[in-house]
Order: C-alpha cells, then sequence, then structure tokens
C-alpha cells in the first residue's frame, strides 16, 4: 500500500470580504459581500494531496464548536483522512478573516484557537501514521512545542520533513537540521532572513536567502515567489521556474496548494524542477477560483491545465 503523506497543521473557517481594495490602517473600504469557506493552511495541503489522489492524513484540532463539525467534514469530504483530528471542548475552531482585492491579493488575520492548543498526546497519538508517512508536512499555524514534537518522531524514523513556515514566527534553532525541504515565499523568508533587498538583482536576493538557511543545515530550499514563480537551491541544484501567467481571481491557498503538489512530486520521486512546475500549476488553479478548500484542483483539473499551457512531461 502506498505510504501517506502527513500533515501535522491548522484547519480553519475563512471569513471572506471582497473588498474593492485592501484597507490601510484605520481606513474602512467597502464589502461586496462575504463567504466562509473551509480553511487553514494545514487542511489546505491536506486537501490538495488528498485530491491529487494520494494518501493523505491530517492531525490538527478543531474548537468544540459547530464550525469545528463543518471543517472536518469539509475535509473528509476532499479525501482526507481525518480521523486522528482532535477536538477541545471549550476551545474555539481557528478562524481566518481574509479581505480579497479585485487583482486577487489579500490581507489575512488569524485567530488560531484550538490550532494553538495541540497537546503532545495527539501527536503522540498519530505517531505510528507519521513514521510510516513517505513525507511529513507542517507549518507555523499550531503551537511550536508541537510542531517541534512532530518534525522529531518523523525526522527519527527517517521521513521526508517539510515546514511552510507560514506565518513566519521566530523558529527555534535546532528546528532547521531538522528539515528537509523549507518552503517559505518571499516576504516570510525576508523575514527570517532579515536581507536587505534594495538594489539586488532579484536573482542574487534569492540564492542569499536560500544560503541562509542552507547554512542552518536545511537539506532544500523553495522560495514561493507569487506571480513570479519559485525558486529552489540544495547547494547542488538551482532552479528558477516562472509562474504561468493567469488572471488571479483569489490567492488564498494558492500558496498552499504549491506546497501539496510539490510534495506529491517528491513523493513519487520526481526531479526536483518537475515538481516545482507540476506545484507552480496546483497553485495557479487555486488562484483561479474565490476561496481556499473549494479552489483547490484535482489531479485531472491540474493535468488539464499543464497540457492547455504546453507543458511537457506529465
Ligand atoms: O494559506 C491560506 C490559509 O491561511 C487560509 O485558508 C486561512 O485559513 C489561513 O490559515
Amino acid at each position: 500500500m502506498e505510504k501517506p503523506v502527513v500533515i501535522l497543521g491548522s484547519i480553519n473557517y475563512d471569513i471572506v470580504a471582497t473588498v474593492e481594495r485592501l484597507p490601510l490602517k484605520g481606513e474602512t473600504v467597502n464589502s461586496y459581500g462575504f463567504d466562509v469557506f473551509t480553511g487553514g493552511k494545514g487542511a489546505n495541503q491536506a486537501v490538495q494531496v488528498a485530491l491529487l489522489g494520494m494518501r493523505s492524513v491530517f492531525i490538527g484540532q478543531v474548537g468544540g464548536d459547530v464550525q469545528g463539525e463543518n471543517v472536518l467534514a469539509g475535509i473528509r469530504e476532499k479525501g482526507v483522512d481525518a480521523s486522528l483530528a482532535g477536538v477541545l471542548s471549550g476551545e474555539r475552531t481557528g478562524c481566518a478573516l481574509i479581505t480579497v482585492a479585485p487583482d486577487g491579493s489579500n490581507t489575512l488575520a488569524h485567530a488560531a484557537g484550538a490550532n494553538h492548543r495541540l497537546a503532545r498526546g495527539l501527536v503522540d497519538s498519530a505517531a505510528a501514521r507519521i513514521r510510516e508517512a513517505e513525507v511529513f508536512i507542517t507549518q507555523t499555524e499550531i503551537n511550536m512545542d508541537a510542531l517541534l514534537y512532530g518534525v522529531t518522531l518523523a525526522r527519527d524514523a527517517g521521513v521526508k520533513t517539510l515546514l511552510n513556515p507560514a506565518p513566519a514566527i521566530p523558529l527555534p534553532e535546532e528546528l532547521f537540521a531538522m528539515l528537509d525541504y523549507i518552503a517559505p515565499n518571499e516576504v516570510e523568508s525576508g523575514i527570517y532572513t532579515k536581507i536587505p533587498r534594495q538594489g539586488k538583482p532579484a536573482e542574487a536576493w534569492r540564492r542569499e536567502n536560500a544560503e541562509w538557511f542552507l547554512k542552518r543545515n536545511v537539506k532544500n530550499v523553495c522560495i514561493t515567489l507569487g506571480q513570479e514563480g519559485a525558486y529552489f537551491n540544495n547547494g547542488r541544484e538551482e532552479y528558477y521556474i516562472p509562474a504561468f501567467p493567469i488572471t488571479a481571481v483569489d490567492t488564498t491557498a494558492a500558496g498552499d496548494s504549491f506546497i501539496g503538489g510539490f510534495v506529491f512530486g517528491i513523493a513519487r520521486g520526481w526531479p526536483v524542477e518537475k515538481c516545482m512546475i507540476f506545484a507552480s500549476a496546483c497553485g495557479a488553479v487555486s488562484a483561479g477560483t474565490r476561496g481556499a478548500q473549494n479552489s483547490i484542483g484535482n489531479y485531472d483539473t491540474i493535468s488539464a491545465f499543464l497540457k492547455e499551457r504546453g507543458a511537457a512531461g506529465f
């Protein structure tokens, strides 16, 4: 039986207001309307993996409220194994307040709720699944002690580990050396490395960023660059791939789709450049529709997109 991808991460309901433009600090702008979607970086990544047809196991936690029931039902419907997800009564399910502008750009505030109260016991109850995984993914929308514990379990079992350090929060130094892959976006990368961009060609800035992580013994660095594409460096191989030109409707979860697609390729043993092109197609498809999990494409959709764009070898 195929080994699963295991995702330890956040699960949210997203309240999304479509605005004429993103508000400035202290400003009120009109909204054209709002919607509620199932989201959370961990859950979104788990959904992308499942929709690509791979076993996807989600470990995370909702609160004891109706939103928690809804978001768990939402990821199950998409094929994610959520049998190890916890419900913490007396706590709220994580919620993201999102504004989306007409060009697809957004702002996002995350009220973590139950996502920040993951107990070590919950991760322990999933230890057997983590140890049998092909790839273990996590993000920084959950409490750091649970994150570190999960990464340690995976690393000790020889499972490939990927951290999507979003949002950018301080990371313990010992975490870096336990990571096979780190995949920040360029804003997050800049926050971690503090490498100034001004007066520097983009390629040099990206390389310096990757080197900052490599020096800390992360094995592979993949930086997503939004509409500019994505960049990879592991000290031996270096790739830049441009993004597929699209008209973005809502970029929420596009980064999560990229991660899910990238890991799908890694789990299949594909060369890195192929993983990146496939991941980029996943992100582009997601950015073409409003919302988080409802915008994520399945394998057939991604294949059709790649074919339409003339990408060979998929
Ligand atoms: O990456 C997008 C996700 O971030 C949203 O679905 C929201 O829930 C936040 O966690």
